[in-house]
């Protein structure tokens, strides 16, 4: 070959696909600048898979031929191989991931590569990549939290004797079986899950032949490369497909729930596992030391967790914000999206794997607990309850039973050392079975309204979730 030709072969090779109409390479600043291929590779997997179907669909309508489409197909697997095993050299100077393989298509295929384009763009591509992703990210962290609902469940059914006080205010407020608690964790989960699902079905819309913005002029059959991609929709409108992000903000909030509702559950495991509380002792496997102090054993990971949903909140208004002011359509601050996504996505399942194991390495302090749930008045409400019972309004009950504290903190004892006389003294209407209802567990045992702690409700709520979970 002369060597000028190969010089200018070499130079056209070096040029962006978009090339055409510039004059001047993209200065070197600007390439690293704009570049998002250095994240936005971990999509590599899901832009090789559309680009398949793509292509399929295009050889079906004829805007290419059938040995196009093999080879075209052909090149892309090797080049998911060659991802795959590490052999794939990604460079800023291919800006995205998108850019990326189509190049390396061109290299392996030739000008055949060149087709795959076509009646697309970047704009619906990113978009179909990012919700293919989401639809994967969204199962397994459904998966993830069905797990750890279920191992609430068990741990409800293993701790339906341990009796804990329940606190509002974070006062002691009334005894509340733990399990009762757990359960409550699941509910949370629970609404997560469904939450999760929702947003699935929001994700799972297909957006290609959007193209730029307005759709294309070639014959594409959308239909059919929804189908080849196991989406149940299409988008309905071009510019509203290629300028969405709406599914990332919410998936991003959904995360934020599920991170809250960890956090705040790491939260009590913190406060539990103060010395003053020793409600939890969470393993030695599952705690860390200080380097300065011998005697600590700290609950890092439940700290971690709770301090890691200040990210995932930070990623909501970070998308929110990018997408505040942006026109129609597809604008390129939109790239900004995709570092608070795959950040709230490793975050969450780090989170709920670690926690869910942070769990099975903590044991419950029945003593400790069931000492706490019995002391601070917390069967005071029980007592005004049994005054109602006698026809006693609950507003004078209430002011009687308060009275009655007060005497007890005045002479210094609890409740259930007072004589039935002392009791008369404060209302006639007192009867000596005021304490059977004193008494912690029969307190708690009452409450078997459904929804409520009392232990019947609670076995009864057990059996009902794991009846459907069949
Ligand atoms: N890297 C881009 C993104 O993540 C892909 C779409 C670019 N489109 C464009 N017209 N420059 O948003």
């Amino acid at each position: 070959m002369r060597r000028s030709r190969y010089n200018t072969m070499m130079k056209e090779k070096k040029k962006k696909p978009w090339a055409g109409r510039f004059s001047e390479p993209t200065d070197a600043l600007v390439e690293a600048f704009t570049a998002s291929i250095h994240f936005d590779k971990r999509l590599y997997r899901y832009d090789i898979e559309g680009s398949i179907a793509h292509a399929r669909m295009l050889a079906r309508q004829k805007i290419i031929s059938r040995n196009e489409e093999k080879n075209i197909v052909a090149g892309l697997k090797a080049i998911l191989a060659d991802i795959e095993k590490g052999r794939f050299i990604f460079n800023a100077r291919d800006e995205d991931i998108h850019m990326a393989i189509e190049k390396a298509l061109v290299d392996r295929i030739g000008e055949t590569g060149g087709k795959l384009h076509t009646g697309r763009s970047r704009n619906d591509q990113v978009a179909l990549d990012i919700r293919l992703y989401l639809r994967d990210e969204i199962r397994i962290i459904g998966e993830m939290i069905a797990g750890l609902k279920s191992k609430l469940v068990d741990l409800a059914k293993s701790e339906i004797d341990t009796i804990l006080p329940g606190y509002t205010h974070m006062q002691r407020a009334q005894p509340v079986l733990l399990s009762h608690y757990l359960l409550a964790y699941r509910e949370m989960l629970e609404r997560d899950e469904q939450r999760l699902r929702e947003c699935h079905e929001r994700v799972n819309v297909m957006p290609l032949g959007a193209a730029a913005l307005a759709g294309t002029s070639l014959p594409i059959d959308r239909a059919c490369t929804a189908r080849l991609l196991g989406f149940k929709k299409m988008s309905e409108n071009s510019m509203d497909a290629v300028s969405d992000r709406d599914f990332v903000a919410e998936f991003i909030f959904v995360s934020s729930l599920i991170m809250m509702h960890l956090s705040r559950f790491c939260e009590d495991l913190v406060i539990w596992s103060t010395d003053e509380f020793q409600f939890v002792e969470i393993s030695d496997a599952y705690t860390t030391g200080s380097s300065i102090m011998p005697q600590k054993k700290n609950p890092d990971v439940a700290e971690l967790i709770r301090g890691k949903t200040g990210r995932v909140y930070g990623n909501l208004v970070a998308l929110l914000t990018v997408m505040k002011g942006l026109p129609m359509t597809y604008n390129r601050d939109m790239q900004e999206d995709k570092e608070p996504l795959f950040d709230s996505v490793d975050t969450v399942k780090s989170c709920l794997h670690v926690f869910c194991e942070m769990i099975k390495h903590t044991k419950f302090n029945r003593a400790r607990m069931l000492k706490a749930a019995s002391g601070g008045f917390s069967t005071a409400t029980d007592v005004a309850e049994h005054l109602v019972m006698k026809g006693i309004p609950f507003r004078e009950a209430h002011g009687v039973v308060g009275r009655l504290v007060a005497y007890c903190i005045e002479k210094g004892e609890d409740m259930q050392s007072l004589t039935l006389e002392e009791f008369r003294l404060f209302h006639r209407g007192f009867g000596d079975d005021v304490y059977t209802c004193l008494q912690v567990e029969n307190a708690l045992n009452s409450r078997s309204i459904p929804g409520g702690t009392g232990k019947d409700a609670v076995l009864k709520r057990i059996k009902s979730i794991r009846g459907k979970r069949k």
